[in-house]
């Protein structure tokens, strides 16, 4: 084996999370600013993993790495099933990322994507979308439980995706918009807050009613999109957060987010991901205006703002 590197990116969902996990559309949108990045070099003297939390021989990684170690063994396995255990023995994997971790900001699958990526470039093995996707797919399973395939899908897109029923296509979009995401600095956990949902849908007719408007509000905010129209993308947003807040996935540091966020402009705001702390997203008209909504959620306690164009050029990569 020889060595390669690989790159993903972080993702924001714009409308479906949850909703997702039970077949509805859902919208997301890439931070390319935010990259994950992997280099590894199959013919090192020992197999050794280099991270931002950890560093240290492969086979002694913390459980949290466990993901990052699948999707090395995972495409080792697909991609040279005989020689998969002798090539892991010299492997020396180093990964570094932007994306804060536990955030909704898909963390996870941008590290997994991007190691996925640099093993199959070390064995000049051109990865197909499908592929790339189950691979992925293998660590995020480690590192969620049951994931929709959402945020592995939209790790390695150029623009904003429509995802439905694993499968993934770019939007058409009929406007330049800008993204402004806030961190409530308040750790979420994707897999808890899925059964916290998982639990109430089955307890609660409510609760099923108010997913299945949550995918009704995608297929509305895919029309906005398209039209041009993110007045109409802004309301969908915000009668989003409220039916995911029924739904027990907000916190209050989320709902004074979005509530800054509206109060200075935003067209809509809502949190992102899985909830119960992570991100909350706001859109904006224009570049003026995610300036004044940034200043805001901050103001409002945000511990990391980041702010990105809704339909992301290659400039931007
Ligand atoms: C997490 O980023 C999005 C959720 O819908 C879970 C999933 O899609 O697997 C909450």
């Amino acid at each position: 084996g020889g060595s390669g590197t690989g790159t993903a990116h972080g993702k924001t969902i714009l409308l479906g999370e949850h909703a997702v996990v039970y077949g509805s559309p859902a919208i997301a949108v890439p931070l390319p600013r935010l990259a994950a990045r992997a280099h590894v070099d199959l013919d090192a003297p020992a197999a050794t993993l280099t991270t931002s939390l950890w560093t240290g021989p492969l086979g002694d990684a913390p459980a949290r790495l466990a993901p990052t170690l699948t999707a090395l063994r995972t495409t080792l396995a697909a991609l040279r099933p005989r020689d998969a255990a002798a090539l892991e023995a010299t492997a020396a994997l180093h990964v570094t990322s932007d994306v804060p971790h536990e955030r909704g900001l898909g963390s996870s699958a941008a590290v997994a994507a991007a190691v996925v990526r640099s093993v199959a470039a070390a064995l000049r093995h051109p990865l197909d979308p499908d592929e790339l996707h189950e691979l992925v797919q293998a660590s995020e399973r480690v590192a969620h439980g049951s994931p929709s395939g959402l945020d592995a899908r939209s790790v390695v897109a150029d623009g904003p995706l429509w995802f439905h029923h694993g499968e993934a296509r770019l939007l058409p979009v009929g406007v330049d918009g800008v993204l402004v995401v806030a961190d409530t600095g308040v750790a979420g956990d994707t897999r808890s807050a899925v059964a916290g949902v998982r639990a109430r849908r089955d307890a609660d007719p409510a609760a099923a009613r108010a997913l299945d408007r949550l995918g009704d509000l995608v297929t509305a905010g895919r029309d906005g999109l398209a039209a041009g129209d993110l007045d109409a993308v802004g309301s969908v947003m915000d009668e989003a957060h409220g039916l995911l807040a029924d739904l027990t996935v907000s916190s209050p540091e989320l709902d004074g987010l979005t509530a800054a966020a509206r109060a200075a402009g935003a067209l809509g705001a809502k949190l992102t991901g899985g909830g119960r702390g992570g991100c909350a997203v706001a859109l904006c008209a224009d570049p003026t205006t995610a300036a004044d909504v940034a200043a805001a959620v901050t103001a409002a306690g945000a511990t990391g703002v980041w702010t990105s164009p809704l339909t992301p050029t290659t400039a931007d990569q």
